[in-house]
C-alpha cells in the first residue's frame, strides 16, 4: 500500500531582513506515514514543525525536495479535500456559535445542508461541546476552541488528519481528552499527523515518531524501537524482610535498599537478579507488593538527540 504521507529532500528556506538574508528552517526532511498511523512529530519550539505541516498542506512553497500526501504531489489542492487540519493557535469568527461556524466550514466544503443537520451536533458531541453548541465562540475558553477546532477537522470525514500542537495551552483533562480523541481517530482507521513538544502525551498514543531539531529530523521510527524493549533496571517494594533476606538481596541491587515506613525498596539490573531476588524474599515469607521495570523513556531520548544538534 502507498504511504500516505511521503517526502523526500524536502528543503525550506525563508529570505528575511531588508537585504533578504537566507535562512534554512527545514534541511532535507525525508519521512513517510502509512495508513493507519498516528505519527507523532516532535521537536522544541523553532524547530521547523509547523513550517513542515504548512507545506504538507500547500500553504507555503518548499525550496528543494518532492512529496506526495494522499497520492497527489504535495501543494496539489486536490488532497486537501481529504485532509482535516487543525492549525497552531486557532482563532475564529468570535460572533458565531459553535454551531454556526461548524456549519459554516461544512457549506465551504460543500457538504449539503441536510447532511450537516446531523453531522455538526454529533461532531460537537464528539469533541464535547454539546451543552455550548449555541454559545458565542468569544464566550469559549482556550480548551473549547481547541477542541472546535479538532470538530472543523473531523468535517466532511476526512482521510488524514493534520494536527499542530493539538495539546498546546490545555489542562491535564483537556489534553487527556484530545489524546482520546486521537485514538478513536486511529481505531476509526484514520491517519493522524500531529506535531507536539509535549512528550508525555506521545509515548501513549503514537505508533511511531520523528524528533526534528533545528529543522533537521535527528530521530525517527516505530516508538516501541526508540524507547528500546532493553530493561534500564527494575524496581521491587517489599514488607516483612527479615535482615538477613535484605542484605542478601541488597548485594544483587545496583544501589543500597532503600526503608520507609517497613516497606523495603531495591533497585536491579535485570529480570536474572529479579528471579534471584524473588526467590530469597519468597522464601523468606516477605510479601512482594509490586515489580515496576523501568525503560527509558521518551523525553530522555528527546533531549538526548536536542543535546547531541546543540553546538
Ligand atoms: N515567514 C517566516 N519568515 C522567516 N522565518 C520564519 C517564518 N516562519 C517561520 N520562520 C522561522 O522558522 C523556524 C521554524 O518555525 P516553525 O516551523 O514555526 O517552528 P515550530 O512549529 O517547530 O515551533 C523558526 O526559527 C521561525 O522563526
Ligand atoms: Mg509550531
Amino acid at each position: 500500500m502507498e504511504p500516505v504521507i511521503h517526502v523526500e529532500g524536502l528543503c525550506k528556506d525563508y529570505r528575511v531582513g531588508f537585504w533578504g538574508r537566507r535562512v534554512t528552517v527545514l534541511r532535507d526532511l525525508t519521512l513517510e506515514v502509512q495508513a493507519g498511523e498516528t505519527y507523532g512529530y516532535l521537536g522544541p519550539n523553532g524547530a521547523g514543525k509547523s513550517t513542515t505541516i504548512k507545506l504538507l498542506l500547500g500553504l507555503i512553497q518548499f525550496t528543494a525536495g518532492s512529496g506526495q500526501v494522499l497520492g497527489c504531489p504535495i501543494g496539489n489542492p486536490i488532497s486537501r479535500r481529504q485532509i482535516g487540519f487543525l492549525p497552531e493557535n486557532p482563532s475564529f469568527y468570535e460572533h458565531l456559535t459553535g454551531e454556526e461556524f461548524l456549519t459554516y466550514c461544512g457549506r465551504l466544503l460543500g457538504i449539503p445542508r441536510g447532511r450537516l443537520r446531523d453531522q455538526v451536533p454529533a461532531l460537537l458531541d464528539e469533541v464535547g461541546l454539546g451543552r455550548a453548541a449555541r454559545q458565542q465562540i468569544r464566550k469559549f475558553s482556550k480548551g473549547m476552541v481547541q477542541r472546535l477546532g479538532l470538530a472543523q477537522a473531523l468535517l466532511g470525514d476526512p482521510k488524514l488528519l493534520i494536527l499542530d500542537e493539538p495539546m498546546s495551552g490545555l489542562d491535564p483533562i483537556g489534553r487527556k481528552e484530545v489524546r482520546d480523541l486521537i485514538l478513536r481517530q486511529r481505531a476509526a482507521g484514520r491517519t493522524v499527523f500531529f506535531s507536539t513538544h509535549i512528550l508525555p502525551d506521545v509515548e501513549m498514543i503514537c505508533d511511531r515518531v520523528g524528533i526534528l531539531v533545528g529543522g533537521r529530523l535527528v530521530k525517527s521510527g516505530p516508538i516501541h524501537e526508540l524507547l528500546g524493549e532493553e530493561l534500564e533496571s527494575i524496581e521491587i517494594t517489599v514488607t516483612s524482610v527479615p535482615p538477613a533476606a535484605l542484605s542478601e538481596v541488597e548485594r544483587l541491587a545496583l544501589s543500597p535498599a532503600l526503608v520507609q515506613k517497613g516497606r523495603v525498596m531495591f533497585r536491579l539490573r535485570g529480570e536474572t537478579e529479579l528471579e534471584t531476588a524473588l526467590a530469597i524474599l519468597v522464601g523468606a515469607k516477605s510479601r512482594v507488593l509490586s515489580v515496576v521495570p523501568h525503560r527509558r523513556s521518551l523525553e530522555e531520548i528527546f533531549l538526548e538527540a536536542t543535546r547531541e544538534v546543540a553546538p
